[in-house]
């Protein structure tokens, strides 16, 4: 079968790197999750002290760019790839409520994004990959052979992340959860650059009402359409 990108946004906590992650896995492509790199940056900045409930130093952040390594690292014994800031295995950390609270502000800046886009079309050049991201299919990979737009609603989605946090032991209320999840939504969807808008040419996905499973069936059929096409 012919190799192509796939191209998946949408909103927080959508389930994109679920299916991401499955489609990787079963196609044999490469898994790039984007906001991780975009979450290593803000806990990068929260860690320096560039970012913290008052203020916000874009100049110093701007600056420091140059040492913001970032790289991804298979681990077979998880089945995905884990984010290393400057060497570090920084996978846990930018997990965090708090790094989710900071990480739209870091990623509002066009400097931080200039430098992640140019790193994922590196990674894509060979095609073989699924993305997931904001501006994956209208930005990073305009061209992208499929494109897929995730949205569930927002309760939905707080529901997830809630139950993901606890799981991991994080004492956070579900309310503050949501609140977190509605205001991602609206900085990501209202900044100048690059804003999460759906690509034209882009599938909308509502996963609300859809198990993985039907979810994932019913991508696998598009991803065969479109390479009988191309
Ligand atoms: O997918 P996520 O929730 O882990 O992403 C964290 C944040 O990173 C999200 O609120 C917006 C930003 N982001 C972005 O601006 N562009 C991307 N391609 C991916 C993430």
């Amino acid at each position: 079968m012919k190799k192509i990108t796939i191209a998946i946004d949408g909103f927080s906590s959508t389930g994109k790197s679920t299916l991401a992650k499955q489609l990787a896995k079963h196609l044999g492509y490469v898994y790039v999750d984007t906001g991780a790199m975009y979450r290593a940056v803000a806990y990068f900045a929260m860690d320096n002290g560039y970012i913290n409930e008052e203020s916000f130093d874009k100049e110093t952040l701007i600056n420091a760019l140059p040492d913001i390594n970032l790289k991804f690292q298979f681990n077979p014994e998880l089945g995905f790839a884990e984010m290393f800031l400057n060497e570090v295995n920084v996978e846990k950390e930018i997990r965090t409520i708090e790094v989710s609270k900071f990480v739209s502000r870091v990623a509002e800046v066009s400097e931080v994004r200039a430098k992640l886009v140019e790193q994922q079309q590196q990674m894509g050049k060979d095609k073989a990959i699924v993305m997931d991201g904001r501006d994956i299919g209208t930005v990073v990979f305009p061209d992208a052979e499929l494109k897929i737009f995730m949205t569930a609603s927002a309760e939905t989605r707080a529901q997830r992340r809630f139950d993901e946090l606890q799981a991991k032991g994080d004492d956070v209320s579900y309310e503050e959860v949501l609140k977190n999840v509605q205001e991602r939504d609206y900085i990501d969807s209202h900044r100048e650059d690059s804003p999460l808008v759906i690509a034209d040419d882009a599938i909308e996905i509502d996963n609300s009402y859809l198990t993985r499973e039907e979810q994932f069936t019913a991508v696998l059929e598009l991803i065969e359409e479109v390479t009988k096409t191309v």
